[in-house]
């Protein structure tokens, strides 16, 4: 056990620096084995605090080799470093700190600071990687402007990189080669970066809509460069939707993205210089599959987005993280649906939702969007921050409209450039741009807890009015109990027996704030008390309900709904999203009878699906959702007990049912949608593709003809997409050795590939066939795989535990001590990755009491091990407690 457990930090306890940094000087020495760091800070004093000349600095893993104050050079007994710590006293108003640092960016395994991945050097300084490189006032509101000079080998790094405009480029007398960038625009540490490398870039311009022109850059290593037009294509696309869609310019001359093989997260908004993993930024037809390109699509416009909310106004402290990480979120996935298909974006996020954040909320980790009280800050990068910090930017929107709310924007950035501010001064925008009382919205970022509706309804057809009562309430989550009522948006419709939405008159007409009910415009209900009763009138007949439309609050549903009215739903329903949910709804309700018995799908519903499947006005990627079934983790999140044994047999009951009712409509969809000509990642093409794909994977399950069509397609396919997909369902046939001997072409095929390779091993490992404990653990020792290396990490031990979900609970709990085997591995080397692994071992309270009682040894075990890092030791203490 530990000797001193890491403390906790508090929201409550914030106070501003004692000093300011005004300038930031670094230069780099970039040597093999070591790197030495000279910085030289301007301090000011801050004067709204009445600072005593002593300052505490922040650094991690730093060889202090000088520091000088106003160019003199302090002796040892001249300053004190305490663990993290550097204390100084005794300093003036406007002193200049220099401080000379040795760092060993080759030993680097945890990723943070700067480090090395193949033959480059990179930086990761969000949240508090900085400390890593030099000592340093390690805090975002501490903003400064940075001047970077690199010195190394110009042969073995002809790449050398920081943020803004490369201002000199020279050789030096010892022959080596010094590079000095220049950020004009004051920022924090978290948004440094430097790279150096053999690199290849790829080039193209942008002009903004002031006129300036933007040098936009990819770089990557050599074998690459036929990979980066998508992303360059992406960026172009985003910069010009910020500019019309948020009024957004680009500011700097230059915009340039590095892609990395070793990262721990998806991408960095560094400001002028994003850092992506290369699984985010590397496209080609032969090895992205349309996915990823649209993944890439998405995280290329987030950290653009990322320059104005973010980086021109940011964060005052870490509790902040959703102000630009929600925020953020929310553009892109406004974006992607404004490049795509606004319904099926919908459905994809509400899915992510329901199955992991909502998991989240439920568990020992459940936190409020702005928490108020961490450990380790890395553990915060959560769905909960970003996912449903995005649906309450999202509430916003609805609540305001897209006028008020844009309005609310542009006063947010006019009012805040060039600072670092909280969650509640964006909330405070919204409301002086639209003159509206948020005080109770706010309650959605200080609560936890996923807030349940239930909705209970009486139609009285001599009078034609339809009651609808709505009550809400929020379970107790670690440290908060007796919470408040929300103020929850309602986005709803009544419809007709023939399918068609009803013209609703609704009393109240407004609510206490004088909030007009639904509207024409905005066809919302405002639940804002505990319980509320909604009447409809002017009724000729008895509606079907269709209640939060466009999933407009992340909430729980409860409603009775008749099979027969779900289905009528998913024919009917105007809004796309319901259709969906709808169509969810009757599948859980199929799942958990098929667990009980064995399963054949009702008459009229196959008829419903077969029409849909034949319906080629619809958009096939949103059909190809109506029929996915819930996903095992899905169906687990709608269950108080949780037995994953069962669930995956319902399931695959259903799915089973579903191939063979439907046998000839999917064989008839796939031919239909079959593509000739080449292969193009654009959205006609994509979505045709996903519901052939689809259709080809259930036929696969029902005949050898489907088996066969697979095979064929996985031999003659030229797209990752078809490929893929042929994989998958081969791998999931239940032929052993076909899947083996797929499995074994496709790495024959693609084993120069490395992004190609992870996928290979995610589709293995993440399979209910192939998935098993016997071939993960031999995936381990496979010449692909590296434990140094999150992408692999987390293609094999990540998609073991969160996907193949029948083989990690198994019921001998071998799974569990894998899984923590893998934890306590890598809580030496990488902690960050080590603690975003143990996820799945969060939820040892709701399982069935014997996987329970299994899973719980396990992090007692972990819980034991010597020198937990702080972010290991926070997610295991929360999970026992
Ligand atoms: N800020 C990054 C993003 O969401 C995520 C990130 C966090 C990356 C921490 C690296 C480290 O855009
Ligand atoms: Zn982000």
């Amino acid at each position: 056990m530990r000797e001193a457990q890491p403390k906790s930090i508090f929201l409550k306890d914030y106070q501003q620096p004692a000093y300011w940094i005004v300038e930031t000087g670094l230069t780099f020495e970039l040597q093999d084995g070591y790197t030495d760091v000279y910085s030289r800070l301007q301090l000011q004093r801050n004067q709204s605090l009445t600072a005593d000349g002593s300052l505490r600095l922040d650094g991690q893993q730093l060889e202090t080799l000088e520091i000088r104050i106003d160019g003199r050079v302090l002796a040892a007994d001249e300053y004190r470093i305490e663990g993290d710590s550097l204390f100084l006293s005794g300093l003036g108003e406007n002193p200049v700190l220099e401080i000379h640092t040795r760092i060993q960016p080759e030993q680097n395994t945890a990723l943070e600071g700067l480090y090395r991945s193949g033959s480059m050097y990179c930086t990761q300084c969000e949240a508090e990687g900085f400390r890593r490189i030099t000592w340093y006032l390690d805090r975002p509101d501490v903003m400064s402007v940075f001047t970077t000079a690199i010195v190394a080998d110009g042969s073995r790094y002809p790449v050398m990189l920081s943020n803004g405009n490369c201002v000199a480029d020279e050789i030096l007398e010892n022959g080596r080669r010094k590079v000095t960038w220049h950020d004009p625009h004051r920022k924090p540490a978290y948004l440094f970066a430097l790279v150096a490398g053999d690199l290849l870039c790829k080039e193209d311009t942008f002009t903004t809509m002031g006129g300036r022109n933007v040098a936009l850059k990819i770089f990557v290593e050599p074998q690459n460069i036929t990979k980066t037009e998508y992303a360059l294509d992406a960026l172009k696309r985003s910069m010009r939707w910020d500019e019309e869609v948020y009024g957004r310019e680009y500011d700097l001359d230059i915009f340039m993205i590095v892609a990395v093989d070793d990262f721990n997260m998806g991408a960095m908004e560094n400001k002028g210089l994003n850092i992506f993993n290369s699984s985010c930024v590397l496209a080609n037809p032969a090895t992205a599959t349309d996915a990823a390109y649209q993944r890439i699509e998405s995280i290329v416009a987030h950290e653009y987005f990322h320059n104005w909310s973010g980086n021109r106004v940011t964060c005052r402290d870490w509790f902040q993280l959703s102000l630009k990480e929600g925020f953020t979120v929310f553009r892109d996935a406004c974006f992607s649906a404004d490049m795509h298909s606004a319904t099926v974006k919908r459905i994809e996020d509400a899915n992510i939702m329901r199955t992991v954040q909502f998991a989240e909320d439920g568990g020992p980790m459940a936190h409020p969007v702005q928490p108020d009280s961490f450990i380790e800050i890395s553990n915060f990068y959560t769905v909960t921050i970003y996912e449903k910090g995005a649906e309450v930017v999202g509430m916003l929107h609805k609540i305001l409209g897209k006028d008020g709310f844009r309005k609310g924007t542009d006063l947010y950035f006019d009012r805040h450039d060039g600072q670092a501010v909280t969650i509640y001064d964006f909330v405070k925008a919204m409301e002086d741009a639209n003159g509206v009382d948020l005080t109770q919205f706010r309650l959605w970022y200080k609560q936890a807890g996923t807030p349940v509706v239930s909705a209970s309804s009486e139609y009285r057809g001599d009078v034609g009015e339809l009651h609808l009562t709505l009550r809400q309430s929020c379970p107790d989550t670690p440290g908060q109990t007796a919470k408040k009522a929300m103020w929850i948006p309602v986005q709803m419709g009544l419809i007709d027996s023939q399918g068609n939405d009803m013209p609703v008159n609704v009393s109240p007409a407004v609510n206490a704030d004088g909030l007009a009910t639904w509207t024409a415009s905005s066809q919302v209900l405002h639940l804002t008390e505990a319980e509320q009763t909604f009447v409809f009138s002017g009724l000729t007949e008895k509606p079907v309900l269709s209640l939060f439309r466009d999933f407009s609050a992340p909430v729980r549903v409860e409603m009775q709904q008749t099979d027969d009215e779900l289905l009528f739903r998913l024919q009917h329903d105007n809004d796309g999203f319901n259709r969906w949910d709808a169509g969810q709804r009757l599948m859980l309700n199929w799942i958990a009878q098929a667990e009980r018995s064995e399963f054949e799908l009702p008459a009229k519903a196959r008829a419903v699906l077969a029409g849909l499947l034949a319906d080629s006005t619809l958009d096939a990627a949103m059909v190809s959702y109506l029929l996915t079934l819930p996903s095992e983790a899905y169906v687990s999140e709608f269950r108080d007990v949780v037995d994953p044994q069962a669930i995956h047999l319902g399931r695959k009951r259903v799915r089973l049912a579903l191939a063979m009712a439907l046998k000839d409509e999917f064989a008839a969809c796939y031919q239909r949608l079959l593509q000739h000509g080449e292969y193009r990642p654009e959205p006609a093409q994509m979505t045709a593709r996903a519901l052939k794909n689809l259709a080809l994977s259930y036929w696969c399950e029902a005949s050898d003809a489907g088996l066969n069509m697979a095979m064929r397609q996985f031999e003659t396919a030229d797209n990752m997409t078809d490929q893929m997909a042929a994989l998958v369902a081969l791998v999931n046939s239940g032929d052993a050795e076909l899947a083996q001997r797929s499995l074994d072409a496709f790495y024959q095929q693609w084993k120069q590939d490395v992004l190609v390779v992870n996928q290979w091993l995610s589709v293995q490992s993440g399979s209910a066939e192939t998935g098993t404990l016997e071939h993960v653990s031999r995936l381990l020792s496979h010449e692909a795989f590296d434990w140094r290396n999150p992408n692999k990490i987390r293609s094999v031990v990540g998609a073991f535990a969160n996907q193949a979900l029948c083989n990690f609970h198994r019921t001998d709990g071998a799974g569990y001590v894998w899984l923590a085997d893998a934890v306590i591995r890598l809580n030496a080397t990488n902690p960050q990755i080590a603690s975003r692994l143990l996820t799945p071992l969060t939820k040892w309270r709701r399982l069935v009491p014997v996987l329970s009682a299994l899973m719980r040894a396990q992090l007692e075990r972990i819980a034991a091990t010597q020198d937990l890092s702080p972010d290991v030791y926070e997610v295991v203490s929360k999970s026992l407690a």
